[in-house]
């Protein structure tokens, strides 16, 4: 038919093969060979059925994502599954592997479907700004019920061929060979004469919904409530109710001109380009192509506290047998304990058994001695930062771990390239810094040491790839990324207070941005103290208000005040003129004028300070590309994807923009870091872009 889609017959039936690796995405190539095909096998007396079929790893994993900035190219995906439906010969999807987004729709506008038990299948649209746009919104309600689809199309997340049978989205699930399972079917359905269904026509459910639509809207806005400034959400549900409330033909064109609206926007821009960052991410430009991952097959985590007994259960989590170390047995003891605490609470929110929770607490031993790392292919020490520990403990690794391991350090502050000096093996030490809390956060910024070897480093990338993390390659300096980017927002944070804005004002300016939390709340939430004693260890004066409400044990919620009051153990803070009033006195002390601070300033004044340590990043080569800065604040500080990331926000703002208001704020604050960095000015000067460069 065409370069990537053949026909195939086999007794009657015909199998349209799609080969478009490596993941089989709808390109206007394979558009219009579908077309073609279906035109050809319903023309062909000898065809009596058909089967969708690909080759390769996986069914249709959706529409491609890289044409959305391009004009549309006929036959639009919506019109190859119209016409799919519409054929006169039962057509039959045999899934495999990820049938996603578009992928799933071709599916819903196949008359039956067959999958792999091992195949998952979904709308994952709204995570790139978008929705279901090729008949996603109208067929499922009317295959599953409006209120289950809401949930697949909101939520974005696939679900297992088990599931989808339970749902009734798929008529069969098989193992072993998807092909000739789906051919077995297609032959059944003609032998049996079964009646074709066409979703486009389905009605009982929805017209159940339309009875009364009070169900519905209760659910959409229980949904909603979830998903605060972002549009595609909001418009998913909008054409979910018009599935209901509208003919299907209607419905579709909505659907469509909801879809164009969203793809033409800055929202499904910003995580279009989170995808692709992501997976840029993983790669070191200077790597050797023949580098491949090591195995990981047995890990060790050094240190019982939070941190440890997160990652520990990050490799459990994905099967891999841990030994949880911790010289001191109370703290093992306490630390393999909270491990279990915190599987019974995930177990009892998610309804899972007790079976689920033994599994993985049965993959973590504990050991009270650095010996029990000799089996492991990768070790990770995650003790207090105190470099001289850290020496320590090293020296001891050097001694004990096999030869190949990977000795990696989750310090987040500490020079790395010193740690690895303890080791006569330099290049197997590598950075692993996870986030807090390490089970739920996704970022690992992977630090790559001035010897750290490649082996070590792709293994590192690997193993938190394969474990579900988004690992990027950091250099070495202090704070590496992330934390040097909060440092720099941190300082500005506490001279804004100092210059007059309420506490209140900063976190809401930082909450009206999209962030789930202001970042004062969140030193209350996280603990005052943590910070501070951070900042001691570093000799960081950063941050003298926070200092100062730790020295008077205000350590946050945990004491009911921090730079808000928390009355009798409440959540949400409340004003405290206790604290007004020490930031007056320290601001006078300083002989910081104060003012009135408009939200719109606090809001650029925290951004670009941000934005201007990132281009200094970039320009020090500590990050390879703006857009793994983008990555690391979105998966490690909960950076709103809707503005996907610190350093694409400054692209759709403009370096010149940015630069001047720098410049302006430097020169008002008397604050000479936010000058503009030599590579932002650089960007204002020639009209440039960190994406571009
Ligand atoms: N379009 C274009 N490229 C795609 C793509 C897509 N839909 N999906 C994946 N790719 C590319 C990736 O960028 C990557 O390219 P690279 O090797 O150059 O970096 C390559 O395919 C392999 O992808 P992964 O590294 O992600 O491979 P995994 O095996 O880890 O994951 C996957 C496979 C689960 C399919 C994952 O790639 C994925 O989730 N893809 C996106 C699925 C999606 O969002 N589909 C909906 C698209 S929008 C749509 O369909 C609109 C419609 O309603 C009209």
């Amino acid at each position: 038919m065409t370069q990537t889609v053949g026909i195939e017959i086999e007794d009657g039936i015909a199998i349209v093969v799609t080969d478009n690796p490596p993941v089989n995405a709808l390109s206007a190539d394979v558009r219009n060979g579908l077309f073609k095909a279906i035109e050809t096998v319903e023309a062909d007396a000898n065809v009596e059925a058909v089967v969708i079929h690909c080759a390769g790893r996986t069914f249709f994993a959706g529409a491609d994502i890289r044409e959305f900035d391009k004009p549309p190219v006929s036959p639009v995906l919506s019109e190859v599954i119209d016409r799919i439906e519409a054929c006169t010969k039962p057509v039959v999807a045999a899934m495999h592997g990820t049938a996603l987004g578009g992928g799933f729709e071709v599916a819903l506008g196949c008359h039956f479907r067959v999958a792999l038990a091992s195949a998952k299948m979904g709308l994952p649209e709204v995570k790139l700004g978008l929705l279901p746009g090729a008949g996603g919104t109208q067929r499922l309600p009317r295959l599953i019920g409006p209120q289950k689809a809401l949930d697949m199309i909101v939520s974005g997340d696939p679900v297992g061929a088990g599931k989808a049978l339970d749902l009734g989205i798929v008529d069969n699930t098989v193992d072993g060979d998807i092909r000739s399972a789906a051919v077995a079917f297609a032959k059944k359905a003609v032998a049996e004469g079964l009646p074709i269904r066409r979703l486009s026509m389905f009605d009982e459910r929805l017209a159940a919904a339309r009875a009364d639509m009070a169900p519905f809207e209760e659910h959409a806005a229980a949904l909603l409530t979830r998903k605060r400034g972002l549009d595609a959400p909001r418009i998913c549900a909008d054409s979910v109710r018009n599935a209901i409330t509208l003919p299907f033909a209607e419905g579709s064109r909505k659907e469509r001109e909801f879809f164009m609206h969203l793809k033409n926007g800055v929202q499904s821009a910003a995580q279009r380009h989170l995808f692709f960052a992501e997976r840029t991410a993983q790669r070191v430009d200077d790597m050797p192509k023949d580098v491949r991952p090591g195995k990981v097959e047995q890990v060790a985590v050094i240190g019982a506290g939070t941190m440890g007994g997160g990652i520990a259960m990050v490799f459990a989590n994905a099967g891999i047998a841990v030994t949880l170390i911790d010289v001191q047995a109370e703290a093992l003891k306490r630390g393999l304990a909270n491990i279990e605490k915190n599987y019974a609470r995930t177990a009892a929110r998610s309804g899972k058994g007790d079976d689920w929770i033994a599994e993985r607490v049965g993959r973590i031993t504990g050991a009270e001695s650095l010996e029990a790392v000799a089996q492991a292919d990768l070790i990770i020490e995650a003790v207090f930062e105190d470099m001289a520990l850290k020496h320590k403990i090293f020296a001891d690794l050097d001694r004990l771990a096999k030869p190949g391991a990977i000795l990696a350090t989750n310090t987040s502050t500490l020079d790395v390239d010193e740690i690895a000096a303890a080791t006569k093996r330099p290049e197997w030490v590598v950075g692993m810094h996870f986030f807090s809390p390490a089970n739920v956060m996704r970022l690992v910024e992977v630090v790559r040491g001035r010897k750290t070897g490649f082996q070590a480093l792709a293994t590192a990338i690997g193993i938190s790839r394969a474990v579900g993390k988004a690992p990027v390659t950091v250099g070495v300096c202090f704070g590496f990324v992330g934390n040097r980017m909060l440092y720099a927002r941190t300082r500005q944070v506490e001279r804004l207070l100092l210059e007059g804005a309420a506490p209140q004002a900063i976190d809401k300016a930082m909450t009206d941005f999209g962030f789930a939390m202001g970042p004062l709340a969140v030193s209350d939430l996280a603990g005052i103290d943590v910070g501070w004693r951070a900042r001691q260890q570093a000799g960081s004066k950063i941050a003298p208000i926070a200092d100062a409400l730790a020295e008077m044990g205000r350590y946050g919620q945990k004491t009911g005040k921090g730079f808000h009051l928390y009355p009798e153990g409440a959540r949400r803070g409340e004003p405290d003129p206790e604290v007004d009033a020490l930031i007056a006195r320290m601001a006078g002390e300083r002989g910081v004028k104060r003012r009135e601070i408009s939200s719109e300033e606090i809001t650029e004044r925290l951004i670009y300070a941000m934005v201007n340590e990132g281009a200094r990043i970039l320009e020090e080569g500590i990050a390879a590309r703006a857009s793994d800065i983008d990555i690391i604040w979105v998966f490690g500080y909960g950076w709103p994807v809707q503005h996907g990331g610190p350093m694409f926000h400054a692209d759709q703002i403009g370096a010149g923009m940015i630069a001047a208001r720098l410049a302006q704020m430097a020169e008002s604050s008397g604050d000479e870091t936010l000058a503009p960095a030599p590579l932002l000015a650089r960007l204002a000067a020639e009209g440039g872009a960190f994406g571009k460069l």
